[in-house]
Order: C-alpha cells, then structure tokens, then sequence
C-alpha cells in the first residue's frame, strides 16, 4: 500500500511529527539524510505504520499522488538542498511543506520557484516544542489555498486541539504562514521577559523565597493570566538542583541565547515603521543578558541609586504586580497582532486575525486563556486597528494601569531594570494620546535640514526660515 505522507528530517521535532501523524491513522514515509536518526526513530516505534526509507527516490515513490512531503530539517541552506533533491522524482500537482522556523521571505522566494514547476509549497509555522510536534502542537499554514486543502485532512488531524476545534487553519498566500510564526516568537520573546521582570520584583523588592514565587505564579495561572509560560515558571521555580539542594534556577547561568526568530520580527517591524517596542526590548535584553563578564565588572563600579526603599504590603503589591503583568501581556500581544494587521495590509494578504487568536489557544508556546478575548474581539470589529481599544481590553488597561505605573516606578526607583513592562507602560502612553510631541521633531528637523512639515490647520507641505 502507497504512504499517505511523508517526513523528511528525523531529529526530534521531525520524527515527533511522524509518530503524531501515525498515531492519527496516516500511513508514513520517513527519510533522513544521514542512517543513524532513521534508525533511531524506528527503535522507539510501537506499532505505528511508519516506514523507513534509505534513497529520496524510493521515499518519494512510496507515496501516494498528490504526493504530500513534510519537510523538518534546519531552517536556511538546508531546506534548499532538500526540495533540490525531490524535484526530479516529484510531478504536477505534488505538494512540499516546509514546517521549520524558516524565514518567511526565503519562503516566498521557494514558493515562487516551486510554483513555476507546478509543485505546491506550504510555509508552515509550527509551534509546541517536542511535546506539542508529538501530541498536537498549533499549526499555521501559508501558501495557495487549493495546495492547502489537500494538506488540511493531515493538517487539522495532528493539530492541538480546542473545544473539537483543530489548532490549525489557513493564514494566508506564499510565505504568511511563517510570517505568523515569525511574530508568535516575537510575542513570546516579550511574554518571557515580562515574566522574567514580575519574578525580579517579586524577589529582589518583595524579598519573597522561589518557593512562595512559584506559589504565586501557581495561583495566577488560575486566573485570567492563565497560560503555559506562567505554568512552566511555576515548575520551573519549584525544580531543585540536584548537585548542590539549591533551587535550579539559581545555578542556571543568567545569559540568554537565541535562535533569530525574535530577531526577524523586530527587523521586519522596524522596516515597516510597526510600532515594535516591547518585543525589541525583549531582545535587547537577551543581548544586553549576554555580556556577562561585562555586567560583572560593571557591578563594581556603577553602583544603583541612593533610594531608601519604603516598606511594602506584601499581598497588596503581588497584585500590583500581577496587574502590571497582565496588562504588559495585553500591549506585547496588542503589538504583534498590529504587525500582523499592518503587515496584512502592506502586502495585501488579509491575515485572519480572528483565527490566528484561536488557533494559538493551543499547542503553541504563548498559548493563554485571554485569546479567547482576543479573538472575540477581532471577531466582534474584523478591521479594529488595537488591541487596546477593544471594549474588553481598553476597560482592563485603564483599570491596571496604575498597577503598572507602581510597579515601574518602584522598581525603577529601586535600580531594578524593567525593559519590557516599562516599555509597555510607554507603550500606553503613546498610544493613548491624540497629542505628541513630534510637533518639535518636526521643527527641528525643518530648521536643520529643510525637511519640511504639515499643519495641523492648512493644508500642503511648509518651510519656515527659521533663522
Ligand atoms: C515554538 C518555539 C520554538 C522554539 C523557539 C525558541 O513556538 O515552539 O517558539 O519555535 O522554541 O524558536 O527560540 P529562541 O531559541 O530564539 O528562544
């Protein structure tokens, strides 16, 4: 009998994908360049139809027409070499996906190719980590809609799923399914690090144990801050280290790696003049994170402020920071969902913002309980411009506001750094005034160059001389 998919690439987010898609009923080819991963996906295999091939060519003839090829290898040069060595065995109407953090412009650019041969070619954001490639993890899919129909079956089956609702749906032409997955990285770049600064206050101000931290991020994961980031700190801060008795993340070296998603995200909201604040922030701090023999010698010369710290009610401030949190989770996510309605209309895709909301609900890495709110409320205003000024959200903001503004300010005043829930509050305060103060850039700009300026009561373009 001919195999229903394909998977090319048996590292662990690949061969993950595979038991997933047997487990789901599918009949599965699996290839790998090189023996030794094949060989080791096929020892951990308990009944599962999944057979393994040692030549492109018999894994490709194994399949049945259209033939569907999961590709799961490194993003970059690696992707390329791989569709190169399909394409002599591979006919009209054949569909290749692409399920790497590929970058969504090489994408475009391997779809166009692919295109021209007749060969379908899915970009698809996948999110979950190893355990959500295994068990159901969230799935964007980017490309022709007719290519994507003949995915879907296989698509929406090893998805996570919510409520009966597959985590999976169609995000739009050529590259915007890793688009998605591009500014979902970003999203969860600047989750983390607000997570990472509630946590700082909570032990450097409120002098609280890992122990009671983790406690209290087990309750707020009860609450409207439920989500699997705040799930995994809690055990994350419970973890002893074995070695040395003391909790692990005390032993676990403060620098942050990554691999370039974050990074993209910023680079494309900054081409574009998407306002990108807290998702740069989070990687800054990555990077700032990363100098460390720096900051250590730093220590001992830039000493903090001179601030004789008031005594703070302990419960009455876990709130205070709980607000700030939640309210600093709203503006990062109000901040990616803009990039992707901005992005949409400067390319024309039409990006279902409802559906990225609902198809995040589950198997990703920023899945929370509040998308449920924000998918309603793309649902309720298909074309709302912000988050922020959606009824649900604007009243939740304006109440946690001064939430926010103690825990900055506190935290400010006390020498603690606070990147992204201070670039949030910033965030805020932009974004909600009719009035800036880019009257004076402008002036400035004309005095010095020329460059000229509108009015707020005239029409056209001005120059004042303005010496
Ligand atoms: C996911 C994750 C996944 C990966 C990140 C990590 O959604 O499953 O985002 O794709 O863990 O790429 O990124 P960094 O190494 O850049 O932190």
């Amino acid at each position: 009998m001919l195999n229903t998919i394909g998977v090319i690439g048996l590292g662990v987010m690949g061969s993950n994908i595979a038991i997933n898609m047997a487990n789901k009923g599918e009949q599965v080819a699996v290839y790998n360049y090189t023996r030794d991963l094949t060989d080791l996906l096929v020892e951990k295999l308990d009944g599962q139809s999944i057979t393994p091939y040692y030549e492109t060519q018999d894994f490709v003839q194994s399949l049945a027409t259209p033939r569907k090829v999961f590709v799961m290898v490194t993003a970059g040069k690696a992707i390329d070499s791989v569709i190169g060595s399909l394409i002599p065995y591979l006919q009209v109407g054949d569909v290749i996906m692409d399920g790497g953090n590929s970058h969504y412009e090489d994408t475009e650019r391997r779809f166009d190719e692919l295109k021209s041969k007749g060969i379908g070619y899915l970009g698809i954001g996948i999110s979950g980590g190893e355990v959500g490639a295994l068990e159901g993890p969230s799935i964007m899919p980017g490309g022709d809609k007719d290519v994507y129909e003949k995915a879907a079956p296989i698509l929406t089956k090893i998805a996570a799923q919510v409520n009966n609702a597959p985590c999976c749906a169609y995000m739009g032409p050529k590259g915007a399914g890793h688009f998605i997955k591009m500014v979902h990285n970003g999203i969860e770049y600047a989750d983390m690090q607000l997570i990472a600064e509630a946590y700082t206050f909570l032990r450097e101000r409120l002098h609280l144990s890992v122990h009671e931290i983790s406690d209290i991020f087990e309750t707020w994961n009860q609450g409207e801050l439920k989500s699997y980031l705040i799930e995994i700190t809690a055990e994350i801060l419970r973890k002893k280290d074995e070695v040395t008795g003391l909790p692990l993340i005390d032993v676990i070296l403060d620098k942050a790696g990554q691999k370039g998603t974050g990074k993209w995200t910023s680079i494309q909201a900054i081409d574009n003049g998407i306002p990108a604040s807290i998702i740069t922030e989070s990687l800054f701090a990555r990077y700032i994170s990363a100098l460390k023999e720096e900051r250590v010698h730093a220590q001992s010369i830039l000493t903090g402020p001179k601030y004789e710290q008031p005594q703070l009610d302990t419960n009455e401030w876990i709130d205070y920071i709980r607000q700030a949190l939640y309210m600093g989770k709203v503006c990062a996510y109000a901040q990616g969902f803009t990039q992707y309605k901005m992005t949409s209309e400067l390319f024309g895709w039409e990006l279902p913002l409802k559906d990225i909301a609902l198809i995040f609900r589950g198997g990703c890495i920023i899945r929370a309980e509040f998308l449920n709110v924000i998918s309603e409320a793309y649902r309720a205003e298909p074309n709302l411009a912000n988050l922020l000024i959606s009824p649900y959200f604007a009243e939740k903001v304006i109440d946690y506001q001064m939430g926010l503004r103690k825990v900055v300010c506190e935290g400010i005043n006390s020498g603690i750094s606070f990147p992204c829930l201070s670039a949030s509050l910033t965030y805020f305060d932009s974004y909600r005034k009719g009035i800036s103060n880019a009257n004076l850039l402008q002036a400035q700009r004309d005095y010095f160059g020329a460059h000229t300026y509108e009015r707020n009561d005239l029409a056209g373009v001005f120059h004042t001389n303005w010496n």
